[in-house]
């Protein structure tokens, strides 16, 4: 089987930083989205794996991701000239997927599971297509399923005014080489997009089988901030390590589970975890955490965040209650002592002084 991660994309939802990043890209943990996505279907023992890149952030990812010997598998790289829906990117897809089967994997989509079940259910059962679903409380944000008796599917609706279920698809497709009959058969919805949700109902329309698992796991979709920022909690909260590899001086405390990058220097701080600081930075006078991820080279003085993505480069200077923030790379945030509590959004480079 092969797999083909949609990588695409321009992330408005995410604006600011992805003005000037793949959303793709954007650490979780610390560790790109993309990169769990890769890791999952290395898991499962997929390793010939299609990248469908957009002209705009195609290269950041290809420097990000190399020839994929790290996670152990082997990409192609599939341009996709315009966001033209999921269904356009499969098409695109065409000469490397050829007649395989293959797993479709969204590459904004982290799911708390490993997809290995599903893989092993679909190749042994007889389904034209299978799909993961599951219960969300904004059906009309999503695809959203029908689902009889047997977990087959009824009937799929893109983004419903009047939704039939609370059942939306997870960003996780497993498709025979019928999909392709079925997206040639579609046209463009209201958003102008070939739908692969459209796609899937045809091949329902034309009598195939079509499979459904429902997951229990979370599912983290990380189109917005808010997402993410629940991504981020999830992650530390479940997959979050203790390991400290940088110094910590006696006058700093660390509790529950922290995470130290190498050359990172922590000096009269309180870090409450589950906190990941990246290597080489500098945390002092701070509090740090709970749920806060920090990437390499930012250095904070005087200040006390949580719930928090800080990226690689930062520095952030008496700001004394900074929450619920997602702070792009190099920004550098100069506060004076007030105590308001601070709700960031910034991009790349920016600069504010309060
Ligand atoms: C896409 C799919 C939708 C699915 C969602 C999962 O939506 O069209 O059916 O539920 O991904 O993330 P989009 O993110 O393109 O709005």
């Amino acid at each position: 089987m092969k797999g083909l991660v949609l990588s695409g994309g321009r992330g408005t939802r995410l604006r600011p930083i992805t003005h000037t990043a793949a959303k793709q890209l954007i650490p979780v943990a610390n560790k790109p989205i993309l990169f769990f996505v890769l890791e999952n279907l290395a898991a499962a023992g997929i390793s010939d794996i299609g990248i469908v890149i957009s002209p705009e952030t195609g290269d950041a990812i290809k420097d990000a991701v190399g020839d994929g010997s790290a996670f152990g598998v082997a990409i192609t790289w599939i341009l996709q000239d315009r966001p033209g829906g999921l269904a356009h990117a499969v098409s695109v897809a065409g000469d490397f997927l050829g007649d395989s089967p293959f797993v479709m994997y969204l590459g904004d989509n982290l799911i708390g599971t490993r997809i290995t079940p599903f893989v092993e259910d679909f190749q042994r059962g007889s389904a034209a297509a299978m799909i993961l679903l599951k219960e969300v409380d904004n059906p009309t944000a999503f695809g959203i399923a029908t689902v009889d008796d047997r977990g087959h599917i009824t009937r799929l609706v893109e983004k419903p005014k009047d939704p039939p279920s609370n059942l939306a698809l997870v960003g996780v497709y497993f498709f025979t080489s019928r999909i392709h009959e079925a997206i040639e058969a579609i046209v463009p919805s209201a958003r102008g997009e070939l739908e692969i949700t459209d796609a899937i109902q045809q091949l329902l329309d034309d009598g195939a089988k079509v499979d459904s698992r429902i997951i229990g796991e979370w599912w983290l979709d990380t189109g917005k901030k808010d997402d993410l920022l629940a991504a981020n909690t999830t992650v530390l909260q479940d997959w979050g390590e203790s390991s400290v590899r940088g110094d910590v001086d006696a006058a700093s405390e660390l509790t529950g589970r922290v995470d130290v990058g190498a050359g990172t220097t922590i000096r009269n701080s309180r870090i409450e975890g589950p906190v990941i600081i990246g290597p080489d930075c500098t945390i002092t006078d701070s509090t740090i955490g709970p749920f806060t991820s920090i990437g390499r080279g930012t250095k904070i003085t005087a200040s006390n965040l949580r719930h928090a993505v800080i990226l690689d480069g930062c520095r952030v200077e008496h700001i004394d209650d900074m929450r619920d923030s997602l702070i792009g790379q190099n920004v550098v945030i100069e506060g004076a002592g007030t105590d308001k509590a601070l709700r960031l959004t910034l991009g790349d480079d920016s600069h504010v002084q309060l």
